[in-house]
C-alpha cells in the first residue's frame, strides 16, 4: 500500500477541463465575448486567462520554495489548498481528520463542509506544547488526515522538522500530514518542503498572503511529492486564477528583496514588541512567537480589546472560546502602528483602577 491508497476511491479517474495555451489562436471554443468593456487594462479581459501566466507563476513560485514546478499546485490561498487536500481524501460521512487546538478554524470548517467528524487533540499546558503520546492514543483508522499549523496561529509556537517526519513515518500509508505554513517566513527555521522528496504522504501550504504581502491576491499554493500533486490537480477547476492577478503576482515575485526586507522588519519589531507587553503589570504571558502576530494572556482580555476597538485598533479576542477567551493576539504592524498601540495599552487602566 502507497499513500496514493489514501486518495477518495470515488475520486480516482475523475476527469478533469485541462486549459491549453492558445496564444495566437482564433478564439472561437469557449464561449467568451469578442470585445472587452474595459480599454483600462493591456490584458484582453474578454477572454479566459490563459494558462500560461499561471505556469510561470508555478514557476516563480517553485523556485521561491526549492521545490520543482510538478512538486507545486497554486491555489487561492492556502485556505483553497486546505479545501482541496479535504475534498481528495476526505470521504463524506466516512474519514475524520484531526487538529490540534487551538489553531486555526478554517481547518474545522472545510472539515464540516466536507462532511468530516473531526478528532481534536488539544496543545497542553501553559505553553501550548504537542503531545505525541495523545495523538496516538486518539487517531482511529478513518483518520485520513492529520493538520498541523507551524508556527501555530494563534500559538505562535513551532513544530521541530523532527516531530514532522516521525510523524510522516509512522502514518505512512494510514494519514497524510498536512503542515500548514502560512507563517513560515517569519520563523527563520527550514520548511516542512525539505522533507516532501522523503514522504508520500506529506502535504505543505504555503501562501503569498502573509510575509508577501499579497493577501488581496488570493494566492497560495499546495507542496508535495509529484504523484501526489499529479493527482491534487486533477480536482483543480480550469481558469480559477484572474489575469489580473496573476500578472500582479508576477510582478511582485521580481522583488523577492521586498519579501526579505519586510520580514527582517517584522521580526524585529515583533521582539521589540514582546518586550514592551512584557513590562504591563496587567499582562500576565506574553507567548514567544516565531510568526506575524502574538499572543498576550491578561484577565483584562475583554475590557482591553473594547479600550482599543474605542481608539480604533483591531487585535483578535477569542470571545467563547475557554481556552483563550483570556487572550488576545496581536498583528505586529509598522514601527508607526505599534507605537500607537503601547500607547494606547499605556492609557488603560484596568477595572479595578478605575
Ligand atoms: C494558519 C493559517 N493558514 C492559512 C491561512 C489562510 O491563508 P490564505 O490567505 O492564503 O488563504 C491563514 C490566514 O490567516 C492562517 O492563519
Amino acid at each position: 500500500m502507497s499513500a496514493l491508497d489514501l486518495v477518495r476511491p470515488d475520486l480516482a479517474g475523475i476527469p478533469n477541463y485541462l486549459a491549453c495555451s492558445t496564444k495566437e489562436k482564433i478564439r472561437l471554443h469557449i464561449n467568451e465575448s469578442p470585445w472587452k468593456p474595459l480599454e483600462a487594462y493591456e490584458l484582453p479581459l474578454n477572454r479566459y486567462p490563459d494558462i500560461e501566466p499561471q505556469l510561470s507563476l508555478e514557476k516563480e513560485l517553485s523556485k521561491f520554495y526549492q521545490v520543482a514546478p510538478c512538486e507545486l499546485l497554486l491555489t487561492r490561498g492556502a485556505d483553497e489548498g486546505i479545501d482541496f487536500l479535504m475534498r481528495l481524501f476526505l470521504s463524506p460521512g466516512r474519514s475524520s481528520m484531526m487538529q490540534f487546538p487551538p489553531t486555526f478554524l478554517m481547518y474545522a470548517f472545510y472539515a464540516r463542509l466536507q462532511q468530516a467528524s473531526i478528532i481534536s487533540c488539544p496543545l497542553e499546558g501553559p505553553d501550548f506544547h504537542f503531545n505525541r503520546e495523545r495523538l496516538l492514543e486518539l487517531w482511529e483508522p478513518h483518520c485520513k488526515m492529520i493538520l498541523l499549523c507551524r508556527p501555530n496561529n494563534p500559538t505562535g509556537n513551532l513544530l521541530s522538522l523532527e516531530t514532522i517526519a516521525s510523524l510522516c513515518e509512522e502514518f505512512a500509508d494510514r494519514s497524510i500530514i498536512v503542515v500548514d505554513e502560512a507563517y513560515i517566513e517569519f520563523a527563520n527555521t527550514q520548511s516542512a518542503t525539505t522533507l516532501i522528496h522523503r514522504f508520500e504522504n506529506l502535504f505543505v501550504l504555503r501562501t503569498l498572503s502573509k510575509a508577501h504581502g499579497l493577501a488581496g491576491l488570493r494566492l497560495g499554493c499546495v507542496i508535495g511529492s509529484q504523484a501526489m500533486i499529479e493527482v491534487l490537480r486533477t480536482i483543480a477547476p480550469p481558469f480559477a486564477f484572474s489575469s489580473l492577478v496573476l500578472e500582479a503576482a508576477l510582478s511582485a515575485m521580481k522583488h523577492p528583496e521586498w519579501v526579505e526586507g519586510t520580514v527582517k522588519n517584522i521580526i524585529h519589531y515583533r521582539e521589540e514588541l514582546i518586550l514592551c507587553l512584557r513590562n504591563f503589570s496587567w499582562v500576565e504571558h506574553v507567548f514567544p512567537s516565531k510568526a506575524n502576530f502574538i499572543l498576550i494572556k491578561t484577565s483584562f482580555a475583554k475590557p482591553l480589546y473594547a479600550w482599543l476597538e474605542d481608539h480604533h485598533i483591531l487585535v483578535r479576542h477569542f470571545a467563547g472560546n475557554p481556552v483563550l477567551q483570556d487572550m488576545l493576539r496581536i498583528t505586529v504592524g509598522t514601527a508607526a502602528e505599534n507605537e500607537l498601540l503601547l500607547a494606547v495599552l499605556h492609557s488603560f487602566h484596568t477595572p479595578d483602577h478605575n
